[in-house]
This record gives C-alpha cells, sequence and structure tokens, in this order.
C-alpha cells in the first residue's frame, strides 16, 4: 500500500494538463454493451476505476483492449454473460451500470447490489423502480438484483426523486432499445448525462431533452457502436483549481471546459481566487487572505458534492467563519476529523460543517476514507506547515491520475512511498 509524505507550505505555478472525467467514462463503458461492434472511446482516464469496470465488461464476455487513453469495446464477439458478481461489485459501485445495457441487450441481468461506503447508505431503489418502469421484474435475490424481460423493455414513465446521477444513466441506457417511448422526469443534468446521451445519440439513439430535467426516448431496435473522446474531468479541474485556493500561487489549466466549471469557479471567487481565461488556458491565481463562504450542494448546475472536502481545505484556512451543507450526502464529512488533525477547528451539526478558519494548519499523519476526502487531506498537506503523511492513497488512485507527479511538477513537495 502507498502514502503520500508531503513537505509544506509551498505554493503552486505552472501548467497542468486535465484528464478525461471518470464518471463520463464510467456510464459509457457501460453502453458500449448496447452496441452492434467495437465501440472506441478515446480521452479515457487511466484510473484503478477505469481497468476494474474493464475487468468487469471482460469478465460479462466483452473483447477489451485500453491504450494510449483508448479503449476499444466490442459485446459481439461471444454471447455475454448476464450476471455482474459481488466480488467485483463489491469493489466499485459504479459496477451497478450494467444493469440497465444487459437488461435491454440480453433481457435479464443480474448484479450483486452495491454496499454503503465511507459515509453511509448508498441506496439503488430508483436503479431498480426506473427498470420495472421499464415493463422489466426486478428482485433481490440472495444480496443480487436479479432483472428480467423475456419480451424486451418496454417504453414507459418514471420520475426520479430525489435526482440521481446514476439512475438517470442506468434508466437512459434501458429506454433506447425499448419498445416505444419513455419519459424520465427530474432527471440528472450533469455534463456526464448529457455526455452519455449525446454518444447514444451518435450510435443511433432518439433522445430528446439531454442536460433539462425531463427526457424522451424513442426505442429504436438496434444501436451502431459508440465513437466519442471522454469528457474533461470538471471534479478534476476543480481540485488543482482548489489546490491554489488552499496553497496559494498561480496555475494554468490545460484542456478543461468552463461551462462545465460554472459553479465551482462561483465558490472559488467567493474564496478569493482570480480566475480568468488566458487563451485556451483557464487560470486560477491566489495570493491574497482566503475569504469564509458558504456553500450548499446541489445537482448539477448547483455546487458539486465531489467538491465539498476540497473546498473546505480552503475554508480551513479563511479569514472568518464558513458553513458548508451537503444536501446530496448529509453524512459525507469522513475528511473532518482528518483535517482537525492538521490543525482545522470545525464543528458538524445536522449535515452542516461550521469551519472557524484558523491562521495556518500543521502538517500531520492522517488517514486517506475516500476519493475526494483523501484529495482534500493532499491539498491541506500542501498549505501546512511541516511533514503530513496520508495513508491508503489508494482511495485517490481510482479518480486521479498520477496526482502527485502533477502537483510536484507545480511546485508541491509531495512523493509517493511504500507504506509498511
Ligand atoms: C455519482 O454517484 C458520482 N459517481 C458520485 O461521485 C457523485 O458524488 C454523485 O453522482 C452525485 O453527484 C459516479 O458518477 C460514478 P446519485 P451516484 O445517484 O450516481 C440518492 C466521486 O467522488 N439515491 O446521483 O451513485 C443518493 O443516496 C463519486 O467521483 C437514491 O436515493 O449518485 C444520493 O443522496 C462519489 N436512490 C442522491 O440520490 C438511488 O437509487 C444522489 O445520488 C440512487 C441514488
Amino acid at each position: 500500500m502507498d502514502a503520500f509524505i508531503i513537505d509544506g507550505p509551498t505554493t503552486l505555478h505552472g501548467d497542468v494538463a486535465i484528464a478525461g472525467a471518470k464518471n463520463a467514462a464510467l456510464p459509457l463503458m457501460a453502453a458500449a454493451l448496447l452496441g452492434n461492434g467495437e465501440s472506441v472511446i478515446t480521452n479515457v482516464p487511466d484510473l484503478a476505476d477505469t481497468r476494474f469496470f474493464l475487468k468487469l465488461l471482460e469478465e460479462l464476455g466483452m473483447a477489451g483492449e485500453f491504450s494510449n487513453n483508448t479503449l476499444r469495446l466490442d459485446p459481439t464477439v461471444r454471447e455475454l454473460e448476464t450476471t455482474a458478481p459481488y466480488d467485483i461489485v463489491r469493489k466499485m459501485r459504479a459496477s451497478i451500470y450494467v444493469l440497465g445495457p444487459l437488461l435491454a441487450a440480453r433481457g435479464e441481468s443480474r448484479v450483486s447490489k452495491p454496499g454503503g461506503c465511507a459515509w453511509g447508505p448508498r441506496p439503488v431503489d430508483l436503479h431498480m423502480a426506473g427498470m420495472m418502469a421499464l415493463g422489466a421484474e426486478v428482485e433481490e435475490d440472495h444480496g443480487y438484483i436479479v432483472a428480467r424481460c423475456p419480451g424486451g423493455l418496454k417504453g414507459g414513465r418514471f420520475r426520479f426523486e430525489p435526482v440521481s446521477v446514476g439512475a438517470t444513466c442506468n434508466v437512459l441506457m434501458g429506454a433506447v432499445l425499448a419498445r416505444g417511448e419513455t419519459l424520465l422526469e427530474n432527471c440528472a443534468r450533469e455534463p456526464e448525462v448529457v455526455q452519455l446521451g449525446e454518444a447514444l445519440i451518435g450510435a443511433g439513439a432518439h433522445i430528446e431533452g439531454l442536460g433539462t430535467q425531463t427526457l424522451q426516448i424513442q426505442g429504436v431496435d438496434s444501436l451502431s457502436p459508440l465513437k466519442c473522446a471522454v469528457i474533461p474531468d470538471r471534479i478534476e479541474a476543480g481540485t488543482f483549481l482548489a489546490a491554489v485556493a488552499v496553497a496559494g500561487g498561480r496555475v494554468r489549466l490545460a484542456g478543461c471546459r468552463q461551462d462545465h466549471l460554472e459553479p465551482i469557479i462561483g465558490v472559488l471567487r467567493d474564496l478569493g481566487c482570480v480566475i480568468s481565461e488566458e487563451g485556451d488556458f483557464l487560470v486560477v491565481e491566489r495570493t491574497g487572505q482566503l475569504q469564509p463562504v458558504k456553500v450548499e450542494t446541489q445537482p448539477f448546475p448547483g455546487f458539486p458534492t465531489d467538491m465539498q472536502a476540497q473546498v473546505m481545505a480552503a475554508a480551513a484556512l479563511a479569514d472568518g467563519v464558513s458553513f458548508i451543507t451537503d444536501t446530496i450526502y448529509p453524512d459525507r464529512f469522513t475528511h473532518v476529523a482528518e483535517l482537525e488533525r492538521l490543525g482545522a477547528r470545525i464543528e458538524l451539526k445536522n449535515g452542516t460543517a461550521t469551519i472557524m478558519g484558523v491562521s495556518e494548519l500543521q502538517g500531520a499523519p492522517v488517514m486517506a476514507t475516500d476519493l475526494r476526502a483523501s484529495a482534500a487531506l493532499v491539498l491541506a498537506g500542501i498549505a501546512a506547515q511541516g511533514r503530513t503523511t496520508v495513508r491508503r492513497v489508494y482511495h485517490i488512485d481510482r479518480g486521479y491520475e498520477r496526482i502527485e507527479a502533477r502537483l510536484a511538477a507545480l511546485g508541491a513537495r509531495i512523493e509517493r512511498v511504500k507504506d509498511s
């Protein structure tokens, strides 16, 4: 197991290129199950999660090849299996994404029910109810979600409550091959959902309303293979923007989509960052004192829950009291105790964190608990006085490609070491 050793404080300077989005790549990989030949997906981030998802697809019988951030996936080389086993799903919740495509492609899917995560329960009831709205019989059997539709899926109507990225993607992937029309309401509008829809339209699907809360889908008999390039990772870009907020400096981000980042840019400007465009670069600069903020996470185009930990690391050094409420995952605060080990002062109450800013953080040994929490600890470690050791960095490898090398290139004193 690896750890990061970080010696602070350092400021950050230079250019960084943003990779493809993990949370866009995973549903696209599942959608390749729907195509009638070899899909080619480029700009795929090389992460533990994408490699893991590839392993699941190969387990199902798909031919796969991954090199130079390009994935070739072919579901037609042999008859697809319909079971996503516990041993794979327990390691990655996003495995649930094969539920809809397998049901649409094979009339049956059996997916181990994903468990909770570091910050609490993560239900999948909307995924199951959505498949039932498309005419499938769905039941739970010895820890598996078993869905069947021997006669094929049929168009239906479904409203997501609450808004769910994963369930919107899953039901959409079922509906595109269902007989007749489907109406989906209160859908997620995240850029990753829009990318999935656009890739499916490119493969011959009929979808209207992408980017809005209402999707209308006219089912088709078959889809061609997918051909698309994964959008830049807005959460990775947000993490590098927040790194400059926490540590100070001036960094130019290459290859990110500003329109996907607006809710994040707004909060970073409130914190005291100057964010501007310079040619194709998005530039972030922070030289002055950090300012307190009041943040509430919301589905897109609101402020993303996947950025609240990183912004909390910045708020820990602000001149005043900040408030962060996570309305999507009210218990997503596993990073709080670890930030407090670095000297932050944070109170948690009813899903809101109250952060009393301090003038400096102190380096200390800390433990990563999940992907975004670990990113926040790394950012705080770069600004802290002295040495910080972040253990269990496998959490961060799930969502960031070689983050320590890219931060070191910006001036951070960070290295990966084997942890005993
Ligand atoms: C996606 O998870 C992302 N994961 C998460 O990012 C992200 O935090 C989340 O969306 C919200 O933006 C991937 O894209 C792989 P949801 P997902 O279904 O789809 C409730 C990261 O750090 N809900 O939109 O699992 C749920 O409990 C990860 O990259 C139900 O009640 O999230 C939550 O409160 C972490 N029933 C809300 O909806 C369901 O069946 C939103 O969850 C499904 C969800």
